[in-house]
């Protein structure tokens, strides 16, 4: 399957809305609305946005709302830069994904890595990744909306599934998200 990323055509923030930080322009994103589920973003509270990482979220809380998830370090603008300008340059593998409330504060947000196998016929399986809700904005829903986000943008990307590994805890959070019980994780710390 040759998935080629497609270029930005809808715009998205309404011009009046008093912002923190200047919102995400489609030049910033770490790809295209083309992959963004205009369900889910429908589904929202009002003033709240659903979008691709843009490099801008550095400025807007994007890793404190990681922090929940383990110990993220303390990134200068240069180190936040550099992954994200690989992420940028892999933009058909990389779906980094982040829903902003009306302050155009990052409250939610998760990543898809969509990995090119020879099995099933060069297959495209996507890898689910650090689900992250703030502190205080968990329990309303963002976490659901972004996996559903995410599932939106494996199927368009023609993954044959959609994989993912968490603690025994946070089971009943992905069934409540449709994904069933499947295998073990293995883990090896270097
Ligand atoms: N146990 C049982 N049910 C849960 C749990 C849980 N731990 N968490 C959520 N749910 C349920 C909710 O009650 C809700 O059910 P309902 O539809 O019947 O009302 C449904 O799942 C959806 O919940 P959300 O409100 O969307 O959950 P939230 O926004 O809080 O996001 C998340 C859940 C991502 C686990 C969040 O609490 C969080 O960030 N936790 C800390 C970091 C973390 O553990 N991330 C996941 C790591 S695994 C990975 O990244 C692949």
């Amino acid at each position: 399957i040759n998935y080629q990323p497609i270029s930005h055509k809808i715009a998205f923030y309404p011009l009046k809305i008093k912002h923190s930080t200047m919102p995400a322009s489609h030049s910033e994103l770490l790809f295209s609305y083309d992959l963004i589920s205009p369900e889910v973003q429908a589904a929202l509270p009002q003033g709240y946005h659903l979008r691709a990482l843009a490099h801008g979220d550095y400025e807007r809380g994007f890793l404190k709302t990681l922090a929940v998830l383990t110990e993220v370090g303390n990134h200068s603008k240069a180190d936040w830069m550099e992954r994200f300008d690989y992420l940028k340059k892999h933009n058909h593998e990389y779906f980094t994904i982040v829903i902003v409330d009306p302050q155009d504060r990052v409250v939610a947000a998760g990543t898809i890595f969509v990995e090119r196998k020879f099995v099933h016929l060069n297959g495209l399986v996507g890898h689910i990744e650090d689900i992250a809700v703030d502190g205080n904005q968990q329990g309303k829903k963002f976490g659901l909306r972004i996996i559903q986000a995410l599932k939106f943008i494996g199927a368009k990307t023609g993954c044959y599934k959609v994989i993912l590994d968490c603690s025994q805890k946070n089971i009943p959070f992905y069934e409540k998200c449709g994904f069933t019980h499947k295998e073990y994780e293995m883990a090896w710390y270097v």
